[in-house]
């Protein structure tokens, strides 16, 4: 009996001088970076500039064209369009052999700053997505039945109506590949990893 409570003792002494040392504190782990948990859209169009009050500027055509002057589209010996240096900020890269850059396909010949579908109807700007719908039918059709793209708001809709992102939300009219997006790093491990990690890249 003596020698047990002697034991624990000893124990409880040991624990208080810390005479085995403390175990290893805990790695802090890092936070996630915010931008893997924002709810933007991959890019701004012009319609999204238009709704949130953005520069414009870009938009008026007839700040620098002449409404009376046609334009004639300048090609390269390989097709390719030339841009001035006022449109050098655009890459044209509309599928997969260039097929579709040539302006005039979307923009309306007669009223630069309006589009033009190819069922003939002249829409706004800032109506883009009718301008997709018009060639990319079977894309449009899911995007119309909330497949593709990103559709948020009220399933209940005497609540409140949905939002549906346009096409130009997420891709670049004049290079629409996606682009694609960085994932976020894995969680944390319980324990420490102490093998090398083999990443397959
Ligand atoms: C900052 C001035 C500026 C603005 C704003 C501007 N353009 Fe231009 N654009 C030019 C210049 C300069 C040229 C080259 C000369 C020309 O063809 O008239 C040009 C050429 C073009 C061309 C012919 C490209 C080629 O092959 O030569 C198209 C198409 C065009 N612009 C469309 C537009 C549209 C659509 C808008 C509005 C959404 C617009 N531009 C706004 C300055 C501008
Ligand atoms: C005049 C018809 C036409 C219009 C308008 C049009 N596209 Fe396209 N699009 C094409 C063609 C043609 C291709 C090439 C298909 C291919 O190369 O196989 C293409 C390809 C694409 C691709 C696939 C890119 C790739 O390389 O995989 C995307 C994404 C795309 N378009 C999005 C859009 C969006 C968004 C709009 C509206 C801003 C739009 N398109 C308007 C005809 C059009
Ligand atoms: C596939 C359709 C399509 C083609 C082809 C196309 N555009 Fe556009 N363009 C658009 C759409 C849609 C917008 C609106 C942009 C947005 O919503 O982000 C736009 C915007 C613009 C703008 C204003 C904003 C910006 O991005 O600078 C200019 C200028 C312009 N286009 C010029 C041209 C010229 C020049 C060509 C030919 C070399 C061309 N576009 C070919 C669909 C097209
Ligand atoms: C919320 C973002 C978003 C919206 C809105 C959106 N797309 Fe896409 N789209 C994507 C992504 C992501 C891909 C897949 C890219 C990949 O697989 O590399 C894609 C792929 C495509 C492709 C390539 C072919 C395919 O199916 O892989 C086409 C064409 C296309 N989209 C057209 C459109 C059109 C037209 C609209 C509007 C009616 C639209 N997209 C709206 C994000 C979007």
């Amino acid at each position: 009996m003596n020698l047990l409570v002697l034991a624990f003792l000893s124990l409880a002494l040991g624990f208080i001088f810390n005479l085995w040392g403390h175990p290893a504190k805990n790695e802090p782990i890092p936070l996630v970076d915010l931008k893997f948990t924002e709810t933007n859209t991959a890019r701004m169009s012009a319609s999204d500039l238009i709704r949130t009050g953005g520069d414009t500027s870009g938009l008026e055509c007839y700040a620098c064209h002449d409404k009376k002057v046609a334009i004639k589209l300048k090609f390269d010996a390989e097709n390719n369009v030339i841009l001035p240096k006022e449109h050098e900020d655009i890459v044209m890269g509309h599928g997969s052999h260039k097929r579709n850059n040539n302006c005039f396909n979307c923009h309306d010949e007669t009223n630069l700053e309006l589009l033009q579908t190819r069922d003939g109807r002249q829409v706004k700007i800032s109506e883009s997505t009718q301008l997709c719908g018009s060639c990319h039918g079977p894309t449009y059709r899911d995007w119309e039945a909330g497949v593709h793209g990103r559709t948020s708001g009220y399933w209940k809709r005497d609540m409140g109506p949905i939002d549906r992102k346009g096409c130009a939300s997420c891709h670049n009219p004049h290079s629409p590949p996606f682009p694609g997006r960085q994932p976020a790093p894995g969680p944390h491990a319980l324990h420490p990893v102490t093998a090398p990690v083999t990443t397959h890249e």
